[in-house]
């Protein structure tokens, strides 16, 4: 038996040359996927460490445990705590599937924003020598993915209607409504009506099931097909800058091109990349492979944890009963702190921080992320490598607001009790006083 039957079984098909390997990509559609011929260090777990892989299988994940959940959950103010507590804790595996939800969609969030920290740290979004696609582009794509996750996240935490889901909620849309001029508006768009009722329900129900998964979807894919109009992962741009070094450029000896169909100074075909055979290992079977590994990795990870922590629910909703302090999701914190730290009283007249701290910041925050690629005028020579020295400055100014944002996080996490007044996280609060 040639190729034997375990691991015919485990792998039915290696092509045997490169040649077999590009065709298999035209005919297949699930090989369509990925280019029929990839570099060693694009599939290594040390440059990307598969985090924008890894982004999306959580995303699948939480399609189908979404899905699962959609069955037994009802969006109305009636029935959505009550659908909550029988998915928990009368629905056979109810509660495994609301919990591998809650765990893939924390996990998405960090893994997202690591995959953006790996490539912010490897100059992945800059254009490749040869000029090939429009990587910047696809960075400015990522943040609308970015974007994308942390409103799909956002738009879940309302639905089980519990207290935690109401006054986060709160907390959100009076910052929307902070805005001058159209906030009030934006306020009443999202929540159908002046208070958090069945109308912002429901709106927040179909963002979260129907509206935000399939801009997802369409944005992913996107994002993946530019990466190979982008001339592959930016790691390849080094053995593309080290091949060009080594070939002399054809001279100009006559200028016509061929029937006006190729232009240029000579007839010779000038390959885009640069690459040759012995840069590249075949996609298949070696990125399938570890595509997969990926996969089960991931799912059992979110299994393990999901099993590990609970998630109960808090009591029902109750706009009357302000939990204090009430406390955006984790990611939100840092807003929610910059809000507190930019109210300030002063001549008798307070000052509310929630269009400076909630809007004007984190829109500087994302415009300069935006602006990144094009402000970033440095040599391709550190294209896909990571930490270059030529841009301690860069990755300094970067680590440096990264770290801003955690302090927010871990104050607005473990320092602050009622009233959002600072504790260390040792020290005990008073008790608290609930707000009517
Ligand atoms: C739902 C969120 C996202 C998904 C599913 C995703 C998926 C991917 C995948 C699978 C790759 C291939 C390399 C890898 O596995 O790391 C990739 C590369 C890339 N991603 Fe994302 N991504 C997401 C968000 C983002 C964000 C937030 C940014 C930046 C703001 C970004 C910018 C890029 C760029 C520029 C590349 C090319 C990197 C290179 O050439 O080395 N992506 N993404």
């Amino acid at each position: 038996m040639k190729s034997g039957t375990s691991k015919r079984l485990l792998w039915s098909w290696t092509p045997e040359s490169l040649r077999e390997a590009d065709d298999a990509i035209v005919k297949n559609l699930w090989l369509h996927w990925f280019p029929g011929t990839v570099t060693r260090r694009s599939i290594s777990f040390t440059y990307s460490f598969w985090l924008g892989t890894i982004s999306a299988v959580l995303f699948a994940i939480l399609t189908i445990t979404g899905i699962v959940l959609m069955f037994h959950y009802t969006p109305s103010m009636e029935r959505a705590y009550t659908s909550m507590k029988d998915i928990n804790y009368a629905i056979s595996y109810g509660w495994f599937f609301r919990s591998m939800h809650r765990v893939a969609a924390q996990l998405m969030v960090v893994t997202v924003l690591l995959h953006m920290m790996r490539v912010f740290y490897t100059r992945a979004y800059k254009r490749s020598p040869g000029n090939l696609g429009n990587r910047p582009f696809n960075w400015i794509i990522g943040i609308f993915l970015l974007i994308l996750t942390l409103a799909l996240s956002y738009t879940g935490y309302l639905l089980p209607m519990d207290q935690l889901a109401y006054w986060a909620m709160m907390i959100g849309t009076s910052v929307a409504g902070s805005v001058p001029v159209i906030g009030g508006y934006v306020q009443t768009v999202l929540t159908g009506g002046t208070e958090i009722g069945q109308n912002a329900l429901l709106r927040f129900y179909v963002l979260h099931c129907v509206v935000l998964p399939f801009a997802t979807v369409v944005f992913v894919a996107y994002h993946m097909w530019r990466i190979r109009k982008d001339g592959g992962l930016a790691c390849m741009d080094q053995i593309v800058l080290r091949k060009k070094k080594d070939t002399a450029s054809p001279a100009s000896t006559k200028t016509y091109s061929l029937l006006g169909i190729a232009r240029g100074v000579d007839v010779s075909v000038k390959t885009s990349s640069h690459l040759e055979e012995e840069d590249l290992i075949k996609s298949t079977p070696n990125v399938m492979r570890r595509v997969w590994l990926v996969t089960l990795l991931t799912l059992i990870v979110t299994i393990a944890l999901s099993i590990y922590f609970k998630f109960p629910l808090e009591a029902p909703a109750d706009p009357a009963m302000a939990p204090n302090p009430a406390k955006a999701p984790w990611y939100f914190l840092w807003l929610q702190e910059l809000i507190a730290d930019t109210t300030f009283t002063l001549f008798g007249i307070t000052f509310n921080g929630a269009f400076l701290g909630g809007v004007v910041i984190p829109s500087i925050v994302l415009i300069w992320l935006a602006a990144v690629p094009y402000l970033d005028r440095g040599s391709t020579r550190s294209n896909g490598i990571w930490f270059p020295r030529e841009r301690l400055r860069q990755n300094l100014i970067f680590t440096l607001v990264v770290l801003v944002i955690l302090a927010l996080i871990f104050i607005g996490a473990f320092c602050r009790g009622p009233d959002w007044i600072f504790y260390w996280p040792w020290e005990q609060w008073p008790v608290a006083p609930i707000k009517f």
